[in-house]
C-alpha cells in the first residue's frame, strides 16, 4: 500500500503516461554506454575489488567478498578424514539439484551411468525454480542460433569464450524440443504456435516463456524426470571439499549432512558440480533476487580442487529489482515487464532510457537517476525508480497483466498494490554471476573429470548476460557436462583417494601470510548472527 507521499507523485507518472506509452526512446550509442557503466556500475568500483595472493588466479581480481572465501580456511582443516569407507559409490556425482544438476544427473543417467545428486537443501531449491521471464532460443523463421550468437556475445562486451556461446545458441532449439517433450508447457497461441517475446539486447522476439513462473515449470518438469527415473538424490547434504585420486583426478566429494553435521564420503569416476551462483553473498550490500542457498560454493571447491576461474569481478544487477514495499526489496520483477511495454519512468514522470537496453546499461541509468541525477523516488530503503506497469494494458488490452505476468500481479497485490492500475519502484539488484569455473565445450575442467555447468561455470556470458540465456545455460551445459560425464565414466578407473590438495591449499595460505578466521564453502548465509546480537 503506497503512502500519501507515494500517492502524491504517481500523478506525475498518471499525466505524462498518454504521452510516454507512445515514445520510443533512443537506443544509447557505445560510447554513451562506456562513460554510463564506467561512471555507475558496480564493478566498475576499484574499491570494492582486490587481488588474490594465491591459488590457480593468483593475481587476478575479485570482489573482496569472494577473495575472503577463496583465501578462507577449508572446513576440513585440521581434520582426520577417513577415505577408505565410502559412504556413496557411483559412476557420476552430481552436485546441486537446481536446473543444470537434474539436467546433468538425467543425461548422465541415459547414458547407463549410476548417478548420485547431492544438494545442500532440497531438490528444486534453486535460481532456476525462481526465473520468471523465460527462456532464449532462436527457433522462429526470422532468427536462427547465429543472430542469437551476435546478440549474446555482443551483449556480453565479447569478452564471453566464443566456442561457449555458439554451443549455448546452436543448442538452443533442441533444448526447448527437450524440455516440450519432458512436459514443460510453455506459452502458446490457440494454434499452437510458441509465444516470444523481447529481452533487453535482443534483436528478435525468442524468449519463450511459460507465463512468468517459467523457471518454476521447467523445475517442476525436470524433478519429475529425475525422480521417474529413480535417479538417487540425497537432500541437505553439500559437498564441502573435492576428493581425488592419486593420479590428480576428480574422484568423488566429501560431504556434509546439514542436520546431523556428519561427514561423509561419496566416491565417482565424474564429478559434476552444479551449485549455482552468489546472490547470497551480497556483494557491495546489494539485495538479491537469488534463493538462500547462493553462496559461491562451486567456486570455493573447484579452485581449492586447482581449477582456474574467470569473469569472477563481473557480476549482473538485475535493474528492476523490487524497491518498494519494504518486506518485497530486492525481489525479481522480471525484464518481461518491460518487454510488454512498461517504462521507467524518474520523479519527474520522465522516460530516461530505453528500457530494453542490456541489463547492466539500464541499471547503471537507474544508479544514475537515483544519484547525481536527483531523480529517484525516496523509499523507506533509499530510492528507486518507476516502472510504468498500467502501460502494458494500455497496449495489450485490458487482462494482459493477469495472463501474461500473474506472479508479478499477486506478489504486490498481497501488499495491496495492483499494477494494473499503479506503477511499481524498482532498484537494482544483484541477480547473477557472469563468471565462474573456466570450462571447455565439454564442460571440463582443468582438472580431469571435475565439470561445472550452470551458474558456477565461466565463459558463456563474457561480462553480461541477457534475459534468458541463464535458463538455457543450465539446460544447455546441464545436459552438456552429463553427456560428457556419461560417455567418460566408462573409461575411468579411480586409483587411491585422497584430499592432499586441500592440506596444500592450507599450506599455501600459510606461505602467503593470510590468517584468517574464515571458513569456506559457506553454504548458508549468516543472516541470524546479524540480527541477533547474542549470537
Ligand atoms: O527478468 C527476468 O525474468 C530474469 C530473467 C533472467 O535472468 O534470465
Amino acid at each position: 500500500m503506497y503512502s500519501e507521499e507515494l500517492r502524491e507523485l504517481i500523478k506525475v507518472v498518471e499525466a505524462k503516461r498518454e504521452y510516454n506509452v507512445n515514445l520510443d526512446p533512443k537506443r544509447m550509442t557505445p560510447e554513451e554506454i562506456d562513460v554510463l557503466l564506467e561512471t555507475y556500475h558496480p564493478d566498475y568500483k576499484q574499491e570494492q575489488f582486490d587481488t588474490l595472493a594465491m591459488g590457480p588466479n593468483k593475481g587476478g581480481k575479485v570482489p573482496k567478498e569472494l577473495k575472503a572465501l577463496l583465501e578462507a580456511n577449508s572446513r576440513l582443516a585440521g581434520k582426520e578424514i577417513d577415505l577408505s569407507n565410502p559412504d556413496y559409490e557411483c559412476d557420476v556425482l552430481v552436485v546441486g539439484a537446481g536446473g543444470s544438476g537434474c539436467s546433468a544427473a538425467i543425461e548422465a543417467n541415459e547414458a547407463g551411468a549410476k548417478v548420485l545428486v547431492v544438494t545442500k537443501l532440497r531438490m528444486g531449491d534453486a535460481n532456476t525454480m525462481m526465473a520468471e521471464g523465460g527462456i532464449q532460443a532462436a527457433d522462429k523463421e526470422n532468427d536462427s542460433p547465429a543472430i542469437h550468437y551476435v546478440d549474446a556475445f555482443g551483449g556480453g562486451h565479447y569478452a564471453a569464450k566464443p566456442e561457449l556461446v555458439a554451443k549455448l545458441c546452436m543448442k538452443a532449439p533442441e533444448a526447448i524440443q527437450w524440455l516440450t517433450n519432458l512436459g514443460v508447457e510453455f506459452d502458446k497461441t490457440e494454434d499452437g504456435t510458441m509465444v516470444t517475446t523481447h529481452g533487453g539486447g535482443t534483436c528478435r522476439k525468442r524468449m519463450h516463456a511459460a507465463k512468468d513462473y517459467s523457471g518454476a515449470e521447467i523445475m517442476r518438469t525436470l524433478r519429475d524426470e529425475v525422480l521417474n527415473r529413480g535417479i538417487q538424490v540425497v537432500d541437505f547434504t553439500s559437498a564441502i571439499e573435492i576428493i581425488k585420486d592419486d593420479k590428480g583426478q576428480a574422484a568423488g566429494a566429501v560431504l556434509l549432512n546439514m542436520e546431523t553435521k556428519e561427514i561423509l564420503i561419496a566416491k565417482a569416476k565424474c564429478v559434476i558440480l552444479c551449485t549455482g551462483g552468489a546472490g547470497r553473498i551480497h556483494y557491495q550490500n546489494f539485495p538479491t533476487t537469488n534463493h538462500y542457498g547462493a553462496t559461491a560454493d562451486g567456486l570455493i571447491l573447484a579452485y581449492r580442487a586447482g581449477a582456474k576461474l574467470r569473469d569472477v569481478d563481473t557480476l549482473q544487477y538485475h535493474p528492476t529489482g523490487t524497491a518498494f514495499p519494504e518486506q518485497l526489496v530486492g525481489a525479481l520483477v522480471t525484464e518481461k515487464v518491460r518487454s510488454l511495454g512498461a517504462k521507467l519512468v524518474n520523479i519527474n514522470g520522465d522516460v530516461f532510457m530505453n528500457p530494453l537496453e542490456c541489463r547492466d546499461v539500464t541499471a547503471s541509468s537507474i544508479i544514475r537517476e537515483c544519484s547525481t541525477n536527483g531523480n529517484g523516488v525516496p523509499t523507506n530503503d533509499g530510492y528507486g525508480v518507476w516502472l510504468d506497469t498500467p502501460m502494458i494494458e494500455m497496449i495489450h488490452g485490458e487482462g494482459a497483466i493477469e495472463k501474461r505476468i500473474p506472479a508479478m500481479l499477486r506478489m504486490f497485490g498481497k501488499y495491496g498494490i495492483d499494477l494494473r492500475k499503479e506503477p511499481i519502484l524498482v532498484y537494482p539488484t544483484l541477480h547473477y554471476q557472469n563468471g565462474g569455473v573456466d570450462v571447455d565445450t565439454n564442460s571440463e575442467t582443468c582438472v580431469p573429470n571435475l565439470y561445472v555447468a550452470g551458474e558456477a561455470a565461466g565463459g558463456v556470458h563474457g561480462r553480461n548476460r541477457l534475459m534468458g540465456n541463464s535458463l538455457l545455460d543450465v539446460v544447455v551445459f546441464g545436459r552438456n557436462a552429463g553427456q560428457a560425464a556419461g560417455a567418460r565414466f566408462k573409461d575411468v578407473t579411480v586409483g587411491a583417494l585422497n584430499i592432499d590438495h586441500v592440506d596444500a591449499f592450507q599450506k599455501e595460505l600459510a606461505e602467503a601470510g593470510i590468517e584468517t578466521e574464515t571458513v569456506s564453502p559457506k553454504l548458508l548465509p549468516d543472516y541470524a548472527r546479524k540480527v541477533n546480537p547474542l549470537q
